[in-house]
């Protein structure tokens, strides 16, 4: 089966540097929206019979998800016999439980509703924290990539004495793997979440590292507020100001521009989310297995 790549609007930079990678072909899709906001879309390149690989990254995804099913629906009618959905940035991993009495556990919808659709998923490192591992609410054979190899050529590439330091437990997988293949110490503190936006970090025991370059490294950075605290902490304690990488830049401009404010020495994200601190490329990683059936577990 031959395959085609399409992509939802705002996927073009990597749908298109995956396609000169891979030579797979890039489908094309008329989108509009009528006056009263409902969706058109158009195939302007046919699917024929080929395995679809849809290229959606999912940051803020209740405006996204159905157009992204409608899509599929149309693949489906006009022949395609299998939709791999290409997500670099998985959306609705972190409602992983039900945290207060009443709430929904939205992963699961989400992961229930897309398995209903696609055939196959791929991804870049999803917020796997109480889940061990997308089976566990995707019905659909999947496959997780990791940007920790990418994150650790650019750290050993760009800084100096790197001391890298994961804001809470769940970044400690990261971290560790990113030190690891880094060949950089690495610490881990403990985060209390009291809302949205109100983060509290333990102070960390680093004065032994006054001389390193502290580099926070985490999953998403969304409001900022975890890497503010931690800024505000390392600050406190007079460490140099931090790199910040994060692997998706779920983030707004403000939060953004408020974590430069903050103290960063410069944020810098991986391209699963298109955004100006994209300064580490993964399609690399996408390429490798977009070439290969995945016919993944
Ligand atoms: C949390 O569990 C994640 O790993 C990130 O630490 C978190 O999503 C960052 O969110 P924010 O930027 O809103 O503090």
């Amino acid at each position: 089966m031959g395959k085609m790549i399409y992509f939802l609007p705002g996927n073009e930079n990597l749908a298109s540097l995956i396609s000169k990678k891979s030579g797979i072909p890039l489908g094309s899709v008329n989108w509009r929206s009528f006056p009263d906001g409902e969706t058109y879309l158009r195939l302007e390149t046919d699917c024929g019979k080929q395995e679809v690989m849809l290229l959606a990254t999912l940051p803020h995804p209740n405006d996204k998800i159905l157009p992204l099913l409608f899509l599929t629906e149309a693949f489906r009618e006009l022949g395609s016999r299998r939709i791999t959905l290409v997500a670099p940035y998985l959306a609705y991993m972190r409602q992983d439980r039900r945290f207060h009495e009443g709430e929904g556990i939205t992963s699961r919808y989400f992961a229930q509703l897309l398995s209903r659709y696609v055939d196959g998923l791929i991804t870049v490192d999803p917020h796997l924290h109480r889940y061990h591992s997308l089976n566990e609410i995707y019905s659909i054979p999947n496959q997780v990539l990791h940007a920790t190899p990418f994150i650790a050529d650019w750290i050993r590439d760009q800084v100096k004495n790197p001391l890298l330091i994961g804001p809470d437990s769940e970044s400690e997988q990261w971290v560790a793997d990113v030190a690891g293949r880094a060949r950089a110490p690495y610490v881990v503190l403990n985060k209390i979440r009291q809302g949205d936006r109100d983060v509290e970090v333990s102070i960390p025991q680093v004065e032994k590292w006054l001389d390193h370059t502290p580099v926070l490294v985490d999953d998403i950075i969304s409001s900022g507020r975890t890497m503010i605290e931690t800024i505000g902490h390392l600050k406190r304690l007079q460490l140099k100001a931090p790199e910040c990488i994060g692997i998706h830049a779920v983030f707004s401009e403000a939060d953004y521009q408020a974590l430069l404010a903050a103290g960063a020495a410069r944020v810098t994200t991986t391209n699963t989310i298109p955004h100006e601190s994209n300064g580490i490329d993964i399609s690399d990683l996408l390429v490798s297995l977009i070439e290969r059936p995945p016919e993944i577990t």
